[in-house]
């Protein structure tokens, strides 16, 4: 298995799902950078889904995986840096045909929607799947064509 650079970050809802995705990331033997939020104080997610869009779009990490209450907030934030396809993922079909044809390097998920276990599946099977190019690739450079 490749061994991956992630960042990761969440807002004070996502905190304790985020935690315990770290540290399976950790066990997959995955480097982790969390970037926060580290305690249960409300906070704002778009500053960390600005910290670790801009780890990803600036080759500091690989991939990244983004938690608050939905996943909405930090996917909206995320894909406002240029370079970042962030998902909101709630299922392991999205997850993985979200690496498949659209490549998304940030993935984002609901602490208030999937429950511990699912979204386990649901980062694994992200994790599981990679980019298929091709007629694919077309698309994903008229979407990189749009931040121009
Ligand atoms: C925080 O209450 C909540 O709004 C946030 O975690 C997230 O769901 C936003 O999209």
């Amino acid at each position: 298995m490749t061994t991956l650079r992630l960042a990761v970050g969440s807002d004070h809802a996502g905190l304790d799902l985020k935690r315990q995705l770290a540290a399976h990331l950790r066990e997959l033997g995955h480097e982790v950078a969390d970037l926060g939020t580290h305690d249960h104080e409300s906070c704002d997610y778009p500053d960390f889904a600005a910290a670790v869009a801009r780890a990803v779009a600036g080759g500091q990490a690989d991939l990244g995986m983004l938690i608050c209450g939905t996943g909405q907030g930090m996917a909206i934030a995320a894909n406002k840096v240029a370079g970042v396809r962030a998902a909101v993922c709630l299922d392991t079909f999205s997850a993985r045909m979200s690496r498949l044809h659209n490549d998304a390097n940030v993935l984002c998920m609901g602490a208030r929607v999937v429950g511990p276990g699912l979204a386990e599946d649901i980062l694994d099977a992200w994790l599981g799947a990679s980019f298929e190019g091709g007629r694919h690739q077309r698309r994903v450079a008229k979407i990189a064509a749009l931040e121009e």
